[in-house]
């Protein structure tokens, strides 16, 4: 059965619920799902996620949510081509009052592309009315695993 590996990016929750919810997706489409705060993972096991969903909102002034700075620090001091068994996507949340809007996202999507991971699904960076953008992205992320 097809693995799904979801991690969220978060300070004030919405990234996780979204994280729930594409779980529920995925289960409902009979894939196995789990789904991670990206301060709950080993970095040591990262590298061995097959198939990974980020969600992540951006904070500060263009930066890392809190739980994500960590991850995001041993990602970018990875070798190039080390997730090259990696399929990804990302769903970013921000805010388009903000000069760097959705920067924390985009700069997971960069960063795994660049460590060699397989982009299956192309990023989706969502404003605060963020629920039927990221609606949609669950469903066509989800039906890319079918
Ligand atoms: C203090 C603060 C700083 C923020 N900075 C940015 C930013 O630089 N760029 C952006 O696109 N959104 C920014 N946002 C918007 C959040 O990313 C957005 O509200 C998001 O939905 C929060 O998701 P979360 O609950 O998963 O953290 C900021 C919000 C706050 C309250």
């Amino acid at each position: 059965m097809t693995k799904i590996t979801v991690l969220y990016g978060t300070e004030t929750g919405n990234s996780e619920l979204l994280a729930m919810d594409i779980c529920k997706a995925g289960e409902n489409a009979g894939l196995e799902c789990e789904n991670f705060g990206m301060d709950e993972i080993d970095n040591s096991d990262f590298c061995d996620i097959q198939n990974l969903l980020i969600v992540c909102s951006t904070w500060g002034d263009g930066e890392q949510p809190d739980n994500a700075i960590d991850l995001f620090d041993y990602v970018e001091g990875l070798g190039d081509g080390e997730l090259e068994n990696m399929k990804f996507s990302v769903l970013a949340l921000g805010d388009t009052a903000f000069d760097l809007f959705c920067e924390a996202g985009i700069q997971w999507d960069k960063v795994l592309e660049e460590k060699g991971a397989t982009r299956i699904f192309d990023r989706v960076d969502c404003d605060v009315d963020y629920e039927d953008d990221a609606e949609e992205w669950i469903e066509n992320v989800i039906s890319t695993f079918e």
